[in-house]
C-alpha cells in the first residue's frame, strides 16, 4: 500500500531582510498627494484604509507632503476621528505612539451631506486651503469606501465641481467592490465615471490583487520555465480555487443580504484569481498587457445555460455550529437578516475554459463563510501517471502531484510528489516540497491595502479591473444570478465550522476528484 501520510519538509531559502522600499523593489517615491475617503466612518475606512496609510507612513512609503480627509455624514471633529482610528490601531502589531502622532497631525475629519452639490463646493475650499498647508500640490485620491447606493450623488458632487476640475495636479478616483450589482448597473456606473473621469483616471478595486501570493500566481508561472509547460490540458486534471472564510456575515447584512457569495466573492475576487491562474502570458508585464490577457481568459469561460445550472452551481447557507471552538449563531438568526432568508453564504461551481490550453479541464471554485479553516488557495491537481507499474505491490490508487498556491492565512507553495519509503519494502510516501513566505522572506510585507493604495498615489493601475473586465465578469454572473434568483438552485444547509453542503461533493465527484480540505 502507498502512506498517504505526508511530511512537511521545508526547503532552505536564503533569508532575506527587506527594508520597506527594497521590499517593494525600489518602487519610486510616489510624490505628494491628499488622500480624500468618502465613507469615513465605516468599518472599511477603520479597519482596512487608514491602518494601511499608517503602516505606508510608517515605513516611508508615503511621501512626507501629504494629508488624509475623512468624509461622511456622522458629526465628529478631527480629535474624535483620530481618537477613533487610535482605538483601532493600538493593538495592530506594527503600532508605535511616536509615528502614530506624526501621523495623526495629517488626518482630518468633515462630516458632509453626499447629495447636497453645496456641499462639495465648501469641501473643495477646505481641500485646497489643506493643500497649501501639506504642499500637496492639487494631486487628489478620491476614495469610494461609502455603500454603493451614494456613489452616483459623489462622482456628481465631484465631477462637477472644482474638487475634480483644477488646472493642474492630477485627480484620480478609486471605487471600491461592489462595481455594480449586475452587468446593468455596472455599464451605468461606468456610463457615469466617464461622463467626468478617463479611463486612466478610474481605479476599480478588488484587493484580493494586492495580495503578495495573489501577485506571485503570475511571477511563479511565468518567472520559471519548469512550470509552464505542465500548465494545460495535457498535464492538468483539475483546478481548485477556495476562498474558505471562518467569519460569519457579522454587521454586514444589510449589504449581504441582497448580495450573497456570487456578487460578493465570485463576481470579482474569485474570477480574478481564476484569471490570472489560468491567462496565457502577457507578451510584457504591464498593465494593459496583462489586463488584456486576464479579460481574454474571462471571455473564454464558458457560459453555464440556466437549464444546467443545477449540475455546476452548488449553493448553500450556514446553520449554528462551532469554530474554532466557539458556537456561532446560523445566518439566519445574525443581525439584520430576514426571517427566512435564502441568501447563500456558500458556492461552489464547476466552470470550463473553452479554449486551446484548457478544454476539458473542470476548474472547481468554492466560497464559503463559517467554514472550517480559514484557507484561500489555487491548487492545481495534476494527472495521474498513465500507467501504474508499482500497482502490484501498491494498489493502483496513488494520489496525484498537486501544485498548491496557499495565498492566506499561511502564504506558502506547495508540491506533493511521491517518494520510496526507506526500507527493504517498496514503500511510498507521498511528501511536500514546501515553500513558506514566512520562512523565506522577513521583513517588511505590504498588505492588500497597502499594496493597491500606494499603486493608486503613484498612478499603477495594474492591480485594477478595467471596464471590460467588470463588464465581462458580470457577463458571466449576471445569467447565473438570475437563474438563482428564480429558483433555479436550492440553497443547502451546511452547519457553521464545517466544509460547506454534501452536495458539494458530489459537484466535484467525477472521476473520484475530492476537494482538497488540506487543514481538516
Ligand atoms: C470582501 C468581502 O471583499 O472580502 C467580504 O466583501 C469578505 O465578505 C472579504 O469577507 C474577504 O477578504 P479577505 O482579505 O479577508 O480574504
Amino acid at each position: 500500500m502507498a502512506e498517504t501520510e505526508k511530511t512537511a519538509k521545508v526547503l532552505v531559502e536564503p533569508e532575506e531582510t527587506h527594508s520597506a522600499r527594497a521590499a517593494l523593489c525600489g518602487e519610486p517615491d510616489p510624490g505628494p498627494s491628499a488622500i480624500i475617503i468618502f465613507g469615513a466612518s465605516g468599518d472599511l475606512t477603520r479597519r482596512k484604509l487608514i491602518p494601511a496609510l499608517y503602516r505606508l507612513f510608517k515605513h516611508s512609503l508615503l511621501n512626507s507632503d501629504f494629508f488624509v480627509l475623512g468624509l461622511a455624514r456622522t458629526e465628529m471633529d478631527d480629535a474624535f476621528f483620530r481618537q477613533l482610528i487610535f482605538t483601532s490601531l493600538k493593538e495592530s502589531d506594527d503600532f508605535d505612539r511616536d509615528s502614530f502622532e506624526a501621523f495623526s497631525k495629517r488626518l482630518f475629519y468633515r462630516s458632509i451631506d453626499y447629495k447636497n452639490p453645496a456641499t462639495y463646493e465648501e469641501l473643495s475650499k477646505f481641500i485646497t486651503d489643506q493643500e497649501a498647508a501639506f504642499n500637496t500640490g492639487s494631486n487628489r485620491l478620491l476614495y469610494l469606501a461609502t455603500p454603493p447606493t451614494l456613489f452616483e450623488s459623489i462622482i456628481e458632487g465631484v465631477g462637477t465641481t472644482s474638487i475634480s476640475k483644477k488646472d493642474y495636479g492630477w485627480t484620480r478616483v478609486v471605487v471600491e467592490k461592489p462595481f455594480g450589482a449586475d452587468l446593468d448597473s455596472s455599464r451605468k456606473l461606468n456610463v457615469l465615471l466617464y461622463r467626468y473621469f478617463r479611463e486612466d483616471q478610474i481605479f476599480r478595486i478588488d484587493h484580493y490583487l494586492g495580495k503578495e501570493t495573489v501577485q506571485n500566481i503570475a511571477m511563479l508561472r511565468f518567472a520559471n520555465a519548469i512550470f509552464e509547460p505542465l500548465w494545460n490540458r495535457r498535464y492538468v486534471d483539475h483546478v481548485q480555487i477556495t476562498v474558505a472564510e471562518t467569519l460569519g456575515v457579522g454587521t454586514r447584512a444589510g449589504f449581504y443580504e441582497s448580495a450573497g457569495v456570487l456578487r460578493d466573492m465570485f463576481q470579482n475576487h474569485m474570477l480574478q484569481v481564476m484569471a490570472l491562474a489560468a491567462m496565457e502570458p502577457p507578451s510584457s508585464f504591464e498593465s494593459e498587457q496583462v489586463r488584456d490577457e486576464k479579460v481574454k481568459l474571462l471571455r473564454a469561460i464558458r457560459p453555464i445555460s440556466p437549464e444546467d445550472i443545477g449540475e455546476h452551481l452548488v449553493l448553500g447557507q450556514y446553520g449554528e455550529g462551532i469554530v474554532e471552538g466557539e458556537t456561532v449563531p446560523a445566518y439566519r438568526d445574525e443581525p439584520g437578516v430576514e426571517e427566512g432568508s435564502n441568501t447563500a453564504t456558500y458556492a461552489a461551481m464547476r466552470v470550463f475554459i473553452d479554449n486551446w490550453r484548457w478544454n476539458g479541464v473542470p476548474f472547481y471554485l468554492r466560497s464559503g463563510k463559517r467554514l472550517a479553516r480559514r484557507a484561500t488557495e489555487v491548487a492545481i491537481h495534476f494527472k495521474k501517471v498513465p500507467h501504474m507499474l508499482f500497482g502490484v505491490t501498491l494498489g493502483t490508487d496513488i494520489g496525484p502531484n498537486v501544485l498548491v498556491l496557499a495565498i492566506q492565512p499561511d502564504e506558502r507553495v506547495q508540491l506533493s510528489f511521491h517518494t520510496k519509503s526507506p526500507g527493504s519494502k517498496v514503500c511510498l510516501r507521498n511528501v511536500l516540497m514546501d515553500f513558506s513566505y514566512s520562512e523565506g522572506f522577513s521583513g517588511f510585507m505590504p498588505g492588500a491595502y497597502e499594496r493597491v493604495l500606494l499603486d493608486a498615489v503613484v498612478g499603477d493601475d495594474m492591480l485594477f479591473l478595467r471596464s471590460d473586465g467588470v463588464d465581462q465578469a458580470w457577463k458571466i454572473l449576471t445569467p447565473i444570478i438570475e437563474a438563482v434568483e428564480s429558483g433555479a438552485v436550492p440553497t443547502r444547509g451546511y452547519g457553521a465550522g464545517s466544509w460547506g453542503p454534501p452536495e458539494a461533493d458530489r459537484l466535484i465527484g467525477d472521476n473520484n476528484r475530492r476537494w482538497r480540505n488540506r487543514l481538516e
